[in-house]
Parts: structure tokens; sequence; C-alpha cells
């Protein structure tokens, strides 16, 4: 779970690398590094790196003159956060650097053998065997001398190697992403695209055994000996999409720009292609995805089975290759990054078995996209902040609008979802008046130890999701139950003031939600409850109310989560948290 990035023009590496890096931080930042080939008749390789953010590497880094280079921002796997672990990596002779996105399964095996052969290997990663059996290959063609090393390596790696002696980057990609952006006479190799959309927008996404050879004005790409053509593509993002532009942090700009993510999703056109929705003669449906995208899931299983009658389960992808596999006619895999191993271990164990795969993904060209059948990409633009939520709500209208699509849904259902999914921006937009009473509330949260949020039917993953931001963000422990399941044993947690947050949708499980907090209620808990703006039967004994715009039932998961972000938001700004880039977490866990 690292972020890699590589420069190559007319203009000085080293800001350009910062910049990149700095961008690719929610993939990692326990330490980071960046080593630049001199501008000057000596070509050296210099090198910074330590265990520190993106931005202190920025301001200790010394200024190197030189218009190649590479960088790296570090979440840590073989060996702690230290100077010695960081990347880049170096050969014995210092011509050499490496930075690698990706995990070395054999690296024990291929270090014991370097050592033998009387390489001097200074860290604990898997990844400095890389530079160092470069340095045994090379015999003058750094591309060949990458080509001998990747035929050695059992993993998964994007690598971008610079050399002391040749003017170029050579990168090679196997199971971690990589991207080229193109522009004029500067090239950008990167993890992902935000790290390079302030550059361009055009961009090379390369494929598992690809290799490429990258000046100025050229790249070359390579696979089994041959070169080869990647369609160039021109990314719909653009640079303020990935900057703060006036807001504290990512994570509350996100969460501002969900009225309009819903608004480019609903586009006339998107409901109008029947080829992505559920297969006719599908029989059973499975939904793979990890963590918010998992919660998404959940909605989706709800909707298909109440609008289409289709049996679906939802696994964790985590969980797909640990137990015996049935394997379903069609899957739906739900995944912001595209890049989620556990993810696309499951989705490879299901293309083996011949299963047709939907993929909901967020960036173009990920891994998800292309190991599936067919795509539908939300539109919800880079998401940097670690904790997802426009990109939740992305994948809620993909959900809607594919079993929409879908010809067994009744007319009149369609008809009214339809209608009122065109409403929700504007109500969407509604809920952000509720900040001033949301900010009284994270006041008393983020003076607790835990919280409980309470939902049932559709809403109850809106109580896991609920729970999942806040303790992604605040470290509250939070736990997300079906309201019925409190009086299994949850109950014995419930004391005088532990803040419940119970969604009282205006469904057919209005009654027992206020039973549920009546319960709740008895054992003294702090109740704040997300009501309906029309339901006047909410006791006075509740002690907040946060009035929710009106809209079908079906739909209300994407009004009832949104107060629940900002709770979550407004209680770590309180508690001075990192918001962003909370400890322990990446955006995009590349390993399993
Ligand atoms: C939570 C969060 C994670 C991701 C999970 C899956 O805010 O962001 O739980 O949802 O790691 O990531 P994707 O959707 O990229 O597969």
């Amino acid at each position: 779970m690292c972020g890699i990035v590589g420069y190559i023009g007319n203009q000085q590496a080293e800001p350009i690398l910062m910049d990149c890096l700095a961008r690719l931080e929610y993939r990692g930042y326990d330490s980071s590094g960046v080593a630049v080939r001199e501008n000057d008749k000596s070509n050296d390789i210099k090198i910074y790196k330590d265990a520190v953010r993106v931005s202190v590497l920025q301001k200790q880094s010394p200024h190197f003159n030189g218009s190649t280079g590479i960088a790296h921002t570090r979440w840590a796997t073989h060996g702690p956060p230290s100077l010695l672990n960081a990347h880049p990596h170096l050969d014995c002779t210092g011509r050499f650097a490496v930075v690698h996105n990706g995990v070395i399964t054999n690296y024990q095996e291929l270090k014991r053998q370097l050592i033998k052969e009387g390489h001097n290997i200074v860290s604990e990663t898997d990844t400095e065997v890389i530079p160092h059996l470069i340095e045994k290959f090379y015999k003058g063609n750094l591309e060949e001398a990458v080509k001998l090393t990747a035929a050695l390596l059992i993993g998964s790696y994007a690598i971008i190697v610079l050399c002391k002696d040749e003017p170029k980057l050579v990168v090679a990609k196997m199971g971690s992403p990589l991207v080229i952006g193109i522009k004029d006479c500067e090239k950008f190799i990167a993890s992902d695209t935000p790290a390079i959309i302030n550059y361009t927008n055009k961009v090379v996404y390369l494929e598992d055994g690809d290799f490429g050879v990258i000046t100025e004005d050229r790249v070359v790409i390579t696979r089994n000996g041959e070169e080869i053509h990647r369609e160039e593509k021109k990314v719909n993002w653009c640079k303020e999409d990935a900057q703060k532009t006036g807001y504290d942090h990512f994570m509350i700009k996100e969460i501002h720009e969900q009225p309009k993510v819903i608004r480019d999703m609903i586009l006339e056109d998107a409901l109008s292609d029947s080829k992505l929705t559920i297969g006719e003669d599908v029989q059973s449906l499975k939904i793979i995805a990890c963590g918010t995208s998992y919660n998404a899931g959940l909605i989706g299983e709800y909707i298909i089975e109440e609008l289409l009658g289709i049996p679906t389960t939802v696994v964790f992808g985590s969980e797909f290759n640990h137990r015996r596999a049935i394997f379903p006619n069609e899957a739906i895999v739900i995944t912001q990054s595209g890049e989620t191993a556990d993810v696309l271990s499951a989705m490879k164990t299901m293309q083996n078995a011949g299963v047709k795969m939907l993929a909901i993904t967020n960036v173009p060209g990920s891994t998800a996209s292309r190991l599936s059948d067919r795509t539908i990409y939300t539109r919800a633009g880079p998401e940097i902040s670690v904790a997802a939520t426009k990109s939740f709500i992305a994948q809620l209208i993909s959900l809607y609008q594919l079993v929409l699509l879908h010809p067994d849904v009744d007319n009149n259902i369609r008809e009214q979802l339809v209608t009122e999914l065109k409403d929700l921006p504007t109500k969407v937009e509604k809920l952000f008046d509720l900040e001033p009473q949301i900010i009284e509330c994270a006041k008393y949260i983020a003076q607790c130890k835990d919280a409980f949020y309470v939902g049932r039917g559709i809403n109850f993953p809106i109580a896991l999701e609920g729970a999942l931001k806040l303790k992604e963000v605040s470290y509250i422990h939070a736990e997300g139950y079906a309201a019925g399941e409190l009086k299994h044993g949850p109950f014995a947690l419930l004391n005088k003031g532990v803040p419940v947050i119970a969604i009282v949708a205006q469904d057919g499980n209005h009654e027992s939600m206020l039973i549920s907090i009546k319960e709740i209620k008895t054992r003294d808990a702090y109740v704040i409850a997300l009501a309906d703006e029309e339901d006047d039967s909410i006791d006075s004994s509740i002690d907040v109310v946060l009035r929710i715009p009106h809209t079908h039932a079906l739909l209300s998961p994407v009004l009832h989560i949104i107060p629940l972000q900002l709770l979550a938001y407004y209680t770590a700004k309180l508690m001075s948290c990192s918001i962003d880039f909370p400890r322990n977490l990446a955006k995009s866990v590349t390993v399993e």
C-alpha cells in the first residue's frame, strides 16, 4: 500500500515529484523519499528519504538539480517505518534507484542469494532486492536488466527505475497499478491518476506484464519482448478535483461535492444503457466488496431482492477465497479504487470459474474494470480523503440505476424512483443546513468513548457505515447494529449518556424503530435521531432530532448517510485528528 511517482522532462523534477507524491499520500504516509538524477557531468543519483510524511520531506530535502527522478510514499509492510526501509532503494554502487508498490513474496530467497554473491543489503524490505538484481544483470542496457530482474520476482509490483548511466526511466507492472501521464516534452508516472492531474489529463494505463521505457518525448511499451501500442485516454478529472479549494480537509470538501456527484450521475443517458444491468436470466447474485463499498453492497442486496426478487448475498472480498465458493450466475463487484487486493483476488477466482462480473468503480482503467465483463464508472471524481464519502453515494446511485434498468422492475415504482432520484441533489443541499446542529452533536460525541448506530431494513447498512466513518476519523469506538439486535446482547453496553444514533426512516420499520428507541431511552442513553421532516411521532424524550427531507423509503439511505458523515467529520475536527489520513489506514489497500 504505497504510492510511487516518476518524472522525466524539461523542468526541475523534485518540486513536481513532491507535489505528485503529496496527492498520493492516501496510499500510505509513514515514510517518504525522493531520488533525482543530477543535471551535471556526474549524473549522480541524489537521494533523500526518511520516516516522515511528504510535507516534512519537502521541507527537509536538499534541493536537487535534475529533471529526471522518482519518489515514494510508504505504508510499511516489510520492515517498520525507518530511514533505511524508506524508498527509493539503491544498489551497492548507487547507480540504480528503485521505487516499488506491491509485495515481492520470494524476496527472502533472492536476498539470501544476493548476499552470498556479495551484495550489501541494508534494509528489511522486500523491495531492496530489486536494485541489487538490476545491478547484477546490468550490461549497459537498463531495460534488459529490469526485464531479467522482473523474471525472477514473484508477487506484485509496479516499479520505476532510475539509472545514473541512462537518461530515461524504466517501469514494470505486475499486479499493482501504474499510469503514465503524457504532456509534450514531459512524462509523469504514478500509482494513480489523481497524483498527476495537475499536469496532464492524457494517460496511458499499463497492464500486467508491461514494461515501459520513458524518455522526455517517448513512451515505448513492450510485452513478451514485442513493442505494443496502448491507447492514450483522456481523463475527465480536473486540477481542482485534487485540491482542497478552500476547505480545511478533503473529507468535508468531498462531503459537500455530493449533490454535484448525484447530478452528474443521473444524467438522462445514465438510465438508458441497458447493458449495464443484471442479466434477465440470472437466478442468484453475489456482491463482492470491502469496507464502505461492502456497506453499499448491503444496500444493493436490499434493493435487488426488494425490486427484482433475485436472491443476493454480499461477501467481503477478504473472505471470498477463505471459504467454499458457491459461484453465482453473475457477480457485482463494488470498489472505489478498483485496486483493493482482496477484491481483485476474489475477482480472479470468479473469472477462472467463468462467472460474469459487473464492476462498479470510480477509477477509469483500474484493475477491477479490466477484470470485469462490464463496468459502471461512478462519476465521483478523485476521492482523496481516506474515509470514503462521495464514492459511497456514487456507488448507491449506480446500484439504483442498475436495478431500475432491469425490465422486471414494476413500472410505477420505476417512475416514482426516477422522479425522486432527480430531486435528491436539492435535498442533499438542504441537509447542509443541519451543520450547526450536527456540530453540537459532535461536541457531545467528542467527549465519549463509545457510540452506537442503529437502523433497520435498508437503513441498517447506514448504521454500519455511520459507525465506520466515526471510528475511522475520530478513533472513537463505534458500532452499527440492526436495531432489533440490541436486546440480543449489546444492551449490556448501554448506560447513562452513551450516544445512540438512531435512523428513523418513514418506511415499514417506523413503528419498530420507535419501540427500539423507547427501550434505548429506558437505559438512559443519549439519543440522536434522524427523522423525516414530516414525522410528527418523534417522542420529546429524544435528545436531538435531525430532520431529514422526505424521499422514497428506498432512497432514504442517500439522505441518512450524509448527516452521519458530517457528524464523523466534525467530531474528528473537534478532536484535532488527522482527518484526511487517519492513523493506520490507507485508501487503496493493495495487499491481501
Ligand atoms: C472506508 C474506506 C474503506 C474502503 C475499502 C474498500 O472509508 O474507504 O473501507 O471502502 O478499503 O476500498 P475500495 O472501495 O477502493 O475497494
